[in-house]
């Protein structure tokens, strides 16, 4: 059974009671719509990254890694269009005072919620802002970046000089972005502050219409790579009027997200953006060489011509994606006459890899072998030890934070020096001799 009835406060609620994901500052009454990793989340949001940088940057040979900082040159986001087009028209209820975002309103006259009279939409910038030193003027003036890829645009000639890559060839960054949203909302899906996953793809710009299909195509598979269901998953192009102010085309890979439109995408139901895929054209390398005088051009030594390259850029989110391989990885199962809560998270996102769990612990010999197992084990996998219940309830547990493999030791573990495997997914127990344990237990999680 994996049933979608209140899905999306089952996820909340799990995600608090196991430690996923917790309100910010939530002694104090919380931060509204902001949220804290806790010490599952944040082993499933680095598994979610390192899974992203594996298959982007380690796998590929066109692809290197950066780290910009997130405070930037304020001519920065002039050059790039922020300053003058990062805008969301905002729309205030009459009545009931609540505020919208003008896209995603049907009626732009009608409040939705109390059927009010709503003000005419007035634009409002998305970036943060904040200074820079101990003066609090215009001078100081800096941005908290909205988007990660500018911090790559800017660095185009200090890579081309120190590796020479040839095109085509990719920046790749995870990091902080922020926006200061009109309507955030949906527990982690549209927040204040979040982290991109970004790649920049230089190329021809006779290869962009081709590399923006590669690229979409790539970028779809990795999630269903990563266990996500397909019918939960879906391409979808943008309109002309839809597209960013940089963009020339863009495709969003959309997940049918547990919650309804609203706060989500335009395009109904849950269906709502994970990531977007775009055509950015020579437009940022242009605007960036024309602000800062710098000769931006990429010089092709076969053909001798010097030309502005094309950006395909895949930009997803790490939260988004979180959050959707949580809905998607929640199962409820009857077992018996009890319900079983299960994440059934893919085997490279799982927090917890293993489980050690002592049947008896009342027994100290029991209990010691499980430890040594425990202690041997967490050299190689993401173990953790638990004596605190009996055993269905230990089971119970880690199924609920996806751990893979639960091994008990128990009374017959002394003497046959065998312990049983419980597989997470399938319930089945193997029993295996301990000496072999890693080594079973390797080629289900490192295959
Ligand atoms: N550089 C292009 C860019 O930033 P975007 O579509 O605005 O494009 C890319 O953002 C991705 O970042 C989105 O697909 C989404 O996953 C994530 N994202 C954007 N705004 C977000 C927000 N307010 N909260 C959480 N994630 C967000």
């Amino acid at each position: 059974m994996n049933t979608n009835d209140n899905l999306m406060e089952k996820i909340v609620s799990l995600c608090k009671r196991r430690g996923f994901i917790f309100q910010s500052s939530e002694i104090y009454g919380g931060l509204s719509n902001t949220w804290d990793y806790g010490p599952f989340g944040v082993e499933l949001k680095n598994n979610v990254k390192c899974a992203w940088w594996k298959a982007n940057v380690y796998e590929r040979d066109d692809i290197l890694g950066m780290d910009a900082a997130i405070l930037m040159h304020p001519k920065v986001w002039e050059a790039s269009g922020h300053v003058d087009n990062f805008y969301d028209l905002k729309s205030d209820c009459k009545s009931c005072k609540k505020r919208f975002k003008v896209a995603d309103l049907k009626d732009p006259k009608k409040c939705p919620e109390c059927k009010g009279e709503l003000t005419q939409g007035r634009p409002f910038n998305l970036m943060f802002k904040t200074h820079q030193g101990p003066v609090e003027d215009g001078a100081g003036l800096i941005y908290l970046r909205p988007e990660t890829a500018q911090g790559m645009f800017v660095n185009f000639l200090n890579i081309l000089d120190s590796k020479h890559p040839k095109l085509p060839f990719g920046l790749a960054q995870v990091g902080k972005a922020f926006r200061n949203e009109v309507t955030p909302g949906n527990f982690t899906f549209r927040t204040r502050e979040f982290e991109q996953m970004e790649i920049e793809y230089f190329v021809k710009p006779q290869e962009a219409d081709k590399k923006l299909e590669e690229w979409i195509e790539s970028r779809f598979h990795w999630y269903l790579n990563l266990g996500i269901k397909k019918e939960n998953l879906r391409k979808r192009p943008h309109a002309k009027d839809e597209l960013a102010h940089y963009a020339k085309a863009c495709t969003d890979i959309e997940y049918k997200f547990p919650f309804s439109a609203a706060g989500g995408s335009a395009s109904g139901g849950g269906w709502s953006e994970l990531e977007g895929i775009a055509n950015r054209t020579d437009f940022d390398l242009r605007e960036h060489a024309k602000f800062s005088g710098k000769d931006l051009q990429y010089f092709d030594d076969a053909t001798k011509e010097k030309f502005y390259p094309y950006i395909i850029e895949p930009s997803g989110g790490v939260d988004r994606s979180v959050l959707a391989f949580l809905a998607d990885a929640y199962y409820e199962e009857k077992v018996k006459e009890d319900i079983r809560v299960v994440l059934k998270l893919h085997k490279d996102l799982a927090p917890t890899k293993v489980a050690v769990l002592p049947l008896l612990k009342n027994r100290p010999e029991i209990v010691s072998l499980a430890k040594k197992i425990s202690k041997d084990l967490k050299k190689y996998f993401i173990t953790v030890y638990d004596d605190t219940a009996a055993i269905g309830k230990l089971y119970r547990r880690q199924d609920e934070v996806g751990t893979l493999y639960c091994v008990t030791v128990d009374v017959q573990s002394l003497e046959d020096k065998q312990v049983t495997v419980r597989n997470r997914d399938t319930m089945e127990q193997d029993r295996v001799v301990i000496d072999r344990l890693r080594e079973y237990l390797s080629e289900k999680i490192n295959s």
